[in-house]
């Protein structure tokens, strides 16, 4: 089915503006990746919804009862829940009259691109991209040797990841360095753990160290005596299932927890089934790291979700 398009900047003019508290609807949408779509619908009846119409990147819910910007609940997998307000035949009429961009989401090959749009409104929080439609069309940079660069990238638009100029981050599956070449490009010192290669741009770094080795081979005194200062923040990007994961490092983040602001894993599902354990892989990093986190899926994650711990959380 076609998604359809969605016009996400908010209007410039002020006759536009409307007391956002008052709006009431007993419908949604939310916006997601493709793909994610039954499991949005699974978040949504979670909290009580009904979930109704949906298309590529889109589903529609129903509530029992009218909610607010106030009530509306926060999911996992929606890039924006938006309580539902109309629908219009011409959605790029009304995106050419507000002077908003319209986002569309990647149909499935040979889909045409839907004219109606549903007009929505939702409120912008911490953990919430602005991009419209959490989409930041971020381009990989040629000098980064993976597209794994777009998920810290991204990740920072989303979270206030607590990192300065200096810092020294331990990074775990750092291999061949898309996400190393962003830390570095931010000024940090990093660590990297992995036993495959990385990228010769990335070991010519003054900047960077590589201990070639699996996480679960690396001695936490070792992380110590590498990391040029405490270590501020761990990023975590194996392709291993999550519960493995967060063994592996288990000894890592204990070297580096008493000084660690925050932490950014990119946890694999390969099976959207596996969502199932999202509670249990959050309060794991939670006791493991003593910090509260955060889950929320970025463009760039494919069938993964990228879950962040802070102090400040
Ligand atoms: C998706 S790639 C990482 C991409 C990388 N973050 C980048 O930005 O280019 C996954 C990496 O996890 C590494 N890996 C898997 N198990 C690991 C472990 N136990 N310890 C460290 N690295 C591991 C693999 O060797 C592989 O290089």
């Amino acid at each position: 089915m076609t998604p359809p398009p969605v016009a996400t900047s908010p209007p410039s003019s002020p006759s536009a503006v409307v007391d956002a508290d008052a709006l009431r609807s007993p419908f949604v949408f939310a916006l997601c990746q493709p793909g994610a779509e039954a499991v949005v619908r699974d978040e949504l009846a979670q909290h009580g919804l009904s979930p109704s119409f949906s298309a590529t990147g889109f589903v529609t819910a129903k509530a029992r009862e009218p909610l607010s910007l106030a009530t509306l609940p926060r999911l996992v997998f929606a890039r924006r829940l938006c309580l539902s307000l109309a629908d219009v035949d011409d959605g790029e009429l009304l995106a050419a009259r507000v002077r908003a961009r319209v986002h569309h989401e990647q149909a499935a090959s040979g889909e045409p691109r839907g004219a109606p749009a549903f007009v929505g409104v939702h409120r912008q929080r911490p953990g919430l991209s602005r991009d419209p439609c959490g989409d930041a069309q971020l381009v990989v940079p040629e000098r980064a040797p993976s597209r794994a660069w777009l998920k810290f990238e991204e990740a920072a638009r989303v979270f206030a990841v607590p990192l300065v100029e200096g810092d020294t981050v331990v990074e775990i599956g750092c291999a061949p360095g898309g996400m190393t070449r962003a830390l570095l490009d931010r000024g940090a010192h990093v660590v990297g753990i992995d036993r495959n290669a990385m990228d010769p741009r990335i070991l010519a770094e003054p900047r960077f160290r590589h201990v070639q080795t699996s996480a679960r081979h690396v001695e936490p005194s070792l992380v110590r005596t590498v990391a040029p200062s405490p270590v501020r923040l761990l990023v975590v990007d194996v392709n291993l299932p999550p519960r493995s994961a967060l063994s592996a490092l288990n000894a890592v983040a204990g070297a580096v927890r008493g000084t660690l602001r925050g932490a950014l894993f990119t946890l694999k599902l390969g099976d959207y089934r596996l969502v199932a354990e999202l509670p249990q892989w959050r309060s794991r990093i939670e006791r493991m790291l003593r910090m509260p986190t955060q889950a929320t899926q970025l463009p760039s994650n494919r069938q993964e979700l990228t879950v962040f711990a802070t102090v400040d959380g």
